[in-house]
């Protein structure tokens, strides 16, 4: 992981943000090559979900032929489709403070395992008294050496004595921990046990103030997610665009999360791009659809070029299930920061009823006793979070029948799937240079419609009529459309190896025979192959490749 973030930095694909001023944690820049990637994530996802969608043809193992269109909704809404959506009462992580060190941290994300160290004692904060047997705590990816390091500094020990440590149990998270232990506890960098505070619960809205008076009357929250932008223009869509279900509405767009802590690179920040679609159907026919998108969204990054043997879908279990859902399933990717064997989410894709629409309708549901949802009172009897009160059912003219639509959820992360990307690109190799002596190679393996750079043109010398003619295959490239680079420094094989380590799939080289054949080298990133090209096909080559 380290090599990928440093070539991330080097080639230009993402910066910290506000590197300058010592950052910002939790948001990312993207420079100039993964502003391209990351578009063309986007642009392959609207593309083949939405604009490529052919709406009189049913796709393979769809239930049917379906509409699908687009929609760009604010980042701000009114606060009351967050208290309808359940945001503003259930978005929340557990977290716990440290009163010594003075952070905070996530329950599900603090490692914690008992240690002893040969009669040893730690003071505990509030009694004072003297524990010979402690919880230490990590909040480090290799959080196995880090607890080491944590019960040395907790026992005032050299590194050397690790092996006289004296571990009881595995490592686990502090959710699994009773509130009742965390006297033994040594936060992460804290001198005594028992420093942490009891769990509670933080809201994942970021909150702002909207006008110029300023009081909290005026606040509002910036969306955690873009669904809601598109649930409550649900009866816009149908009453403007003649769409007919089934269908589904997408959106791309910034969303925004106070997370706690976080990390991983861009994996989990605290502004990112999701890629949503919300598809209605008629409730009878939810369970194909739910099958059909969760198949179609998981093949969707394979036909991108990840490969089978890191990517899952991963059905949840009934007790992960939300209450009003009836099946869920992750697509998940084997980062590289995790441990062997571990996966983290790139999508989601629910099965949620008709909880959306419904809630915006009635107000906030919950489930009662008997298992159905219900508007959520308060103490007084009366609706906890008022609905719109507006009609967001759908009139079925050829069933002759009001219901409101079932939606299936596929939520996808632009930000964690250009990441994938970057990481399964990640290759390196051994390629002899000019002189047949072995180099290693760093190559990103990008999907060529993934690639940042479609095509780079090289003259083989700064001479000869040379330079011309690449800048008029350049130029030829540009007016297709195609991401292109233009390189005359260097000897060809680094000119090469520039190119490989940002992806880009071919090379166009002007030589001593182009001058009098009219013929360029092209040569393919992964089979290192050369073929040669007339010039005048030499655009329409670079496309055919593209698309094959
Ligand atoms: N509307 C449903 C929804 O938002 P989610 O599982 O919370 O569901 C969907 O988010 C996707 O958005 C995730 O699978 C992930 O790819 C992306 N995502 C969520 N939180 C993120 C974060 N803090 N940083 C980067 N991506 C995130």
């Amino acid at each position: 992981m380290d090599k990928i973030v440093a070539l991330c930095k080097r080639r230009g694909f993402v910066f910290q943000n506000s590197e300058i001023y010592g950052g910002q944690n939790g948001f990312w820049d993207y420079g100039p090559l993964g502003t391209e990637l990351k578009r063309n994530v986007r642009d392959c996802w609207y593309r083949d979900m939405v604009s490529a969608h052919n709406e009189l043809l049913a796709p393979e193992n769809a239930p049917s032929k379906y509409q699908m269109v687009g929609v760009e909704t604010a980042l701000i809404m009114n606060p009351q489709v967050w208290k309808c959506s359940g945001h503003y009462d259930l978005f929340h992580d557990m977290m716990v403070d440290c009163r010594a060190t003075k952070s905070r941290y996530r329950l599900d994300q603090l490692r914690v395992r008992w240690v002893s160290f040969e009669g040893q004692t730690v003071k505990q904060e509030e009694t004072s008294s003297e524990l010979s047997k402690i919880m230490v705590t990590s909040t480090a990816e290799d959080f196995h050496e880090d607890l080491t390091s944590e019960a040395l500094r907790a026992f005032g020990q050299k590194k050397k004595y690790a092996d006289k440590l004296q571990w009881d149990g595995e490592a686990s998270t502090l959710d699994r921990i009773d509130v009742a232990l965390y006297g033994s506890v040594v936060a992460p960098g804290a001198e005594k046990a028992g420093t942490l505070t009891a769990p509670r619960e933080f809201n994942l809205m970021m909150k702002t103030i909207i006008g110029a008076l300023g009081t909290d009357d005026d606040a509002a929250y910036l969306r955690p997610e873009t669904a809601q932008g598109i649930f409550v223009n649900f009866k816009n869509v149908v009453d403007s665009s003649r769409v007919k279900l089934p269908f589904g509405i997408c959106q791309v767009g910034k969303s925004f999360r106070n997370e706690i802590t976080p990390r991983n690179f861009t994996f989990r920040s605290r502004e990112f791009e999701q890629m949503e679609i919300e598809f209605f159907c008629r409730p009878d026919e939810s369970t194909g659809w739910y099958t059909y998108w969760r198949d179609r969204r998981y093949q969707w990054y394979l036909g991108l070029g990840v490969s089978k043997d890191r990517l899952i879908l991963r059905d949840h279990h009934a007790d992960e299930l939300a209450h009003y859902s009836v099946g869920t399933a992750d697509i998940e990717y084997a980062f590289p920061f995790l441990d062997e064997g571990e996966f983290g989410e790139l999508e989601g894709i629910a099965h949620r009823g008709d909880f959306d629409l419904r809630s915006h309708m009635e107000g906030k549901l919950t489930k009662n006793a008997a298992g159905e949802l219900e508007v959520e009172l308060n103490e007084h009897g009366k609706p906890k979070h008022r609905g719109s009160g507006k009609d967001l059912t759908y009139f079925d003219d050829q069933a002759k029948e009001r219901f409101t639509p079932h939606v299936i959820e596929p939520s996808a992360g632009a930000d964690r799937a250009t990441l994938a990307f970057i990481c399964e690109a990640y290759h390196e190799d051994q390629q002899p240079d000019e002189k047949g002596v072995m180099q290693e190679r760093v190559v990103m393996k990008f999907h060529p419609r993934l690639a940042p750079v479609k095509a780079a043109v090289f003259p083989l010398i700064k001479k000869e009529g040379m330079p011309e003619k690449a800048a008029e295959i350049f130029g030829a490239l540009k007016l297709a459309g195609l991401n292109c680079q233009f390189d005359q420094q260097g000897a060809i094989g680094r000119r090469y190896r520039r190119q490989d380590e940002i992806g880009t799939p071919y090379c166009i080289t002007v030589d001593g025979d182009t001058m009098t054949d009219g013929t360029v080298t092209i040569r393919d990133r992964d089979s290192l192959k050369q073929d040669r090209v007339p010039i005048d096909r030499v655009v329409e080559e670079v496309v055919a490749r593209l698309n094959s």
